[in-house]
């Protein structure tokens, strides 16, 4: 079948610091009720302040290198998925690959959010098949709890969101068995920036008037995520139904044939009611939300990497991934681990 990609190893990370919902009880006027009804979250972890995303990174990326067997040398790209980076620029991208010691390999930075992930995983097997490329490091990282509102007024966004960092290795093969053999067989990429606004974080930005940056901004609290909470719920169930299916037509598999599926982790609503709409039983649907929150770029590598320590997902699985978030961009992807 010609050249094609692996996952070779897996690594996640989440800081030390713990939080149930009873810890934000307080700070954010909240309760446990409300956060487990709407969303399904318990816990989440927040980093101290001295951590920093390519920190995240680097614990998740050198357990996702060790367990691939290869020498950290071997990696010759980093496709650095966030939203949440250290600086403005350079991308995290830079930061990661200084830590790790590899000056001089490519590094790209994605920032397709919630979708950032498969969008990353996606150029990797691109940059693999197009046979420039032998090993890609694949990393989703966020520190969200340094950048929310949290005070009452962010409630709605900052209840949801966590701290973590998910990595694989994406390597060259050679696939002679489609159905037994690892490889990724498709992704499918979408955005529809019509949403823009309904999932976004404003500032600091060039279309903000004079100046990216000014005590306006602060005033008016536009360097905190924005979210209309019920426009994504809705649009995210279709669009990750829709393109879950649009990787399962453009292969041979059906969806009875997928024996995990790795959604992105924004909400236990969404993932329920996608498999309830493409009646999927829930004991496939693997799930983290309830223990990281949402850590966007990071939900899904995360999502494989538990499921791999906890035996659910194992070599050989078909695994189908589905996700939707700010741009509005969703993604799918396929892949036999
Ligand atoms: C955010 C979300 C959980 C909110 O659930 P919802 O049922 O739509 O709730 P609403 O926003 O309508 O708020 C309902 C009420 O709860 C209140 N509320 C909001 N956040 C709250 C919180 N953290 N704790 C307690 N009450 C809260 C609201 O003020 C509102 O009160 P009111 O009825 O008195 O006005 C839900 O819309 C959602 O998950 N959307 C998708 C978000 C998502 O996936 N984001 C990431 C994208 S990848």
């Amino acid at each position: 079948m010609g050249l094609h990609s692996k996952i070779i190893g897996t690594g996640s990370y989440v800081p030390p610091n713990k939080l149930t919902n009873f810890d934000l009880e307080a700070m954010l006027d909240t309760s446990d009720e409300w956060i487990q009804q709407r969303s399904g979250i318990i816990t989440r972890y927040w980093v101290d302040a001295e951590t920093c995303t390519s920190d995240l990174a680097f614990e998740a990326s050198k357990i996702a290198i060790e367990k691939s067997g290869l020498k950290t040398s071997d990696i010759d790209m980093i496709v650095f998925a966030t939203i949440t980076p250290d600086h403005d620029f350079p991308g995290c991208g830079v930061f990661l690959q200084r830590k790790l010691g590899l000056p001089g390999i490519a590094c790209l930075d994605i920032r397709q959010a919630c979708s950032g992930f498969i969008y990353a995983l996606a150029i990797a097997d691109n940059f693999i098949k197009g046979g420039t490329h032998k090993n890609i490091l694949v990393v989703g990282a966020e520190i969200h709890s340094k950048g929310m509102d949290k005070t009452p007024e962010g409630r709605n966004i900052s209840v949801l969101f966590g701290d973590g960092a998910g990595a694989c290795v994406v390597s060259a093969c050679d696939v002679q068995k489609p159905a037994k053999d690892p490889h990724v067989i498709n992704t499918f990429l979408h955005a529809d920036g019509t949403y823009a606004e309904e999932l976004w974080l404003p500032g600091p930005g060039s279309n903000l008037g004079p100046d990216r940056f000014s005590q306006d901004l602060l005033d008016r609290k536009l360097h905190y995520p924005e979210m209309k909470g019920k426009t994504v719920f809705v649009h995210a169930i279709k669009r990750m139904c829709e393109v879950l299916e649009e990787s399962i037509n453009a292969s041979q598999y059906s969806l009875d044939d997928i024996d995990i599926f790795l959604f992105h982790q924004a909400n236990m609503r969404i993932n329920s009611k996608v498999a309830e709409i493409l009646k999927l039983p829930e004991s496939k649907v693997f799930n983290t939300i309830q223990d990281f929150g949402n850590t966007t770029a990071a939900t899904i590598p995360i999502g494989m990497d538990v499921a791999l320590r906890d035996g659910v997902l194992k070599p050989g699985m078909l695994v189908g991934s589905a996700a939707f978030g700010s741009g509005f961009a969703w993604a799918s992807g396929l892949w036999r681990m």
